[in-house]
């Protein structure tokens, strides 16, 4: 499949927008500082806090798993059994449980990631969501693939 340019310029902070690729869903999410902050402090509920396993790019083998910090670029496929995961961007939402820092809930059968798409230990999806190659064209613009 070609490579995918998506305009970036209207993802507001705390936005998913979702583009397609090969068919799939590529979510892009405008983290915001808040959102960021919130990260680091839940890496013992992660199953590879560290991204150790190699569904990232290289340049995605880091603390929020993207290029910019503020935009994570990722596939919207859950890797249980492929569902697509809800954005549930709001902390602490009732039926996530208090200590809950945003980030996508599975529909099928549960599966929780966070706001890096780190899955949480737990649940049926054995490892973090995939990051798609891609690159910045410029401020606005994102290449996927
Ligand atoms: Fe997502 Fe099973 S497909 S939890």
């Amino acid at each position: 499949g070609a490579p995918v340019e998506v305009d970036i310029s209207k993802v507001e902070p705390g936005m998913l927008l979702t583009a397609e690729w090969r068919g799939k869903p590529v979510w892009i999410v405008n983290r915001t500082k808040e959102m960021l902050d919130l990260l680091g402090k839940h890496d013992d509920k992660l199953v590879d806090p560290n991204s150790e396993q190699p569904q990232q790019p290289p340049y995605c083998k880091n603390a929020t798993r993207s290029i910019k910090p503020e935009f994570l670029v990722a596939v919207g496929i859950c890797t249980h059994l492929g569902c697509s995961p809800t954005y549930r961007k709001e902390v602490g939402a009732a039926d996530l449980g208090a200590d809950w820092p945003g980030g996508f809930l599975c529909p099928c059968h549960g599966s929780r990631f966070d706001l890096a798409a780190r899955v949480f230990k737990n649940v049926p999806a054995p490892i973090n969501l995939l990051i798609p190659p891609h690159q910045y064209l410029s401020e606005t613009k994102l290449l996927i693939g």
